[in-house]
């Protein structure tokens, strides 16, 4: 196998065979085949895709890049949940402690920030302490414990995910349907759960920006799974606005924690009810969705969710403290405030551009290998719908080193649309794809 007749083929738009991907994807992970040439081949499909066989032969060879987890030794179905990735999207903060607290075993492996959009490993490491690299051994031993575990895509699990999902983070190769269908695939698939929902966000922010492409998506997500033996739900959720009102790390976790706590902005506690009631549905510990988001409400109100995420945090080495006393998490230094430029109803705020002018204050990375700052990032103040005057505060930055904060303020402000009249409602959670 030649790398370099694969990309000129794939450029040429010709299929490859299942031994062809295989064998490549066998080379970049031991690393006889360079990041060029890998990041040569992903822009090739970024531009002329791969049919459905294609995509199942990445995800397969993905998954056996590495180990796989077996959950055998423990009773009941295994659930997981992935978002496709957004902006002020912290609702695996929220439900992974929620549904565990409901009985129902969560076990999932989660990425880091991608292009804009924010991931639950960075946020977890903004608790100081908490380790986000769990071994198979630990990750059972923990779920057989409390009920939930979260670990970062070691060198283990799918590991072949791992380094392409960093390398198209900096390649501008992030929005591509099949790569992204078989990256969350591989993921889920390896680390073992018998159930999945997956949160396929669209709209401004997401990698999807219109809901035909995320209902493609969503749709051979689904396929894949079943094909591999998996009970798999789709969600299509609206991503056009922050889903939440914190876009940083650190700032997310607060946000988690207030849901809970039974508080958190409404349209955050409305999708968490929404997958978490899926995720109980798949895994038999609710009888319908109405039912489902009951327990779920209930677990809210009596704080059995914020308990059972200091566990988690404690069972992974974090400072469980947190859940009191959130100012122990990492604090920036300095806190700006920006005003409307003008008074009118918010009409839209792109969450692209909220991500994007986040990531500029150092809450995402530029490079692969830029570090991120996990203080950093953005508190919103209105909502789409809302009315603002002139000079009345936006959001807050969260700022740790200035050298962006004008350009940050720039690229957030131009996120936002004002009009005289107030914009028609918009759905939160579009279509439910099983
Ligand atoms: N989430 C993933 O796990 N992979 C992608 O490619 C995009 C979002």
């Amino acid at each position: 196998m030649q790398m370099l007749d694969l990309i000129r083929r794939k450029r040429e738009g010709q299929a490859l065979t299942p031994a062809e991907i295989e064998a490549m994807i066998q080379g970049y992970t031991a690393g006889t085949i360079p990041d060029y040439q890998m990041a040569a081949f992903l822009m090739a499909v970024y531009f002329r895709g791969l049919d459905r066989k294609e995509t199942a032969a990445l995800t397969r060879a993905m998954v056996a890049s590495g180990e796989r987890i077996d959950w055998s030794s423990i009773p009941g179905v295994k659930v997981d949940k992935h978002s496709t990735g957004g902006v002020a999207d912290t609702t695996t903060l929220v439900l992974a402690p929620l549904v565990a607290a409901a009985g129902v075993p969560v076990v999932k492996m989660s990425g880091r920030g991608l292009g804009h959009t924010g991931g639950t490993i960075d946020k977890l490491e903004s608790i100081p302490g908490f380790r986000v690299q769990l071994s198979r051994e630990d990750m059972v031993r923990q779920v057989k414990e409390i009920g939930l575990a979260i670990t970062a895509q070691t060198g283990k699990l799918a590991p072949a995910d791992g380094k392409l999902y960093a390398l198209r983070d900096v390649t501008a190769t992030v929005e591509s349907i099949p790569l992204i269908a078989s990256s969350v695939m591989s993921k889920k698939i390896a680390a073992g759960a018998e159930a999945i929902v997956l949160d396929v966000k669209v709209g401004s922010g997401a990698f999807m920006p219109d809901l035909e492409s995320a209902r493609k998506l969503a749709r051979i997500m689904v396929d894949l799974g079943r094909e591999m033996g998996r009970r798999v739900v789709a969600v299509i959720t609206n991503m056009d606005e922050p889903l939440g009102m914190m876009v940083g790390n650190a700032l997310e976790v607060r946000e988690a924690l207030n849901v809970l706590r039974g508080g958190g902005p409404r349209e955050l506690r409305e999708v968490c009810l929404t997958l978490g009631s899926q995720m109980l549905l798949l895994a038999g510990a609710a009888g319908s969705n109405k039912e489902g988001r009951r327990l779920l409400e209930n677990l809210l109100a009596g704080g059995q969710g914020l308990k059972k995420f200091q566990q988690f945090i404690a069972a992974q080495g974090g400072d469980p403290e947190v859940v009191d006393n959130p100012q122990l998490l990492p604090q920036a230094g300095e806190q700006v405030t920006v005003a409307a430029p003008a008074g009118g109803y918010i009409s839209a705020v792109q969450a692209r551009l909220v991500g994007e002018a986040a990531l500029l204050l150092g809450a995402g990375r530029l490079t692969k290998e830029s570090p991120i700052d996990l203080a950093v990032g953005i508190e919103l103040k209105k909502r789409r719908g809302e009315y603002i005057h002139a000079g009345e505060p936006l959001a807050v930055f969260h700022v740790n080193d200035r050298t962006n904060l004008e350009a940050a303020r720039e690229r957030f402000l131009a996120a936002y649309t004002l009009a005289p009249e107030p914009p028609a409602p918009q759905p939160l959670v579009y279509e439910i794809i099983k």
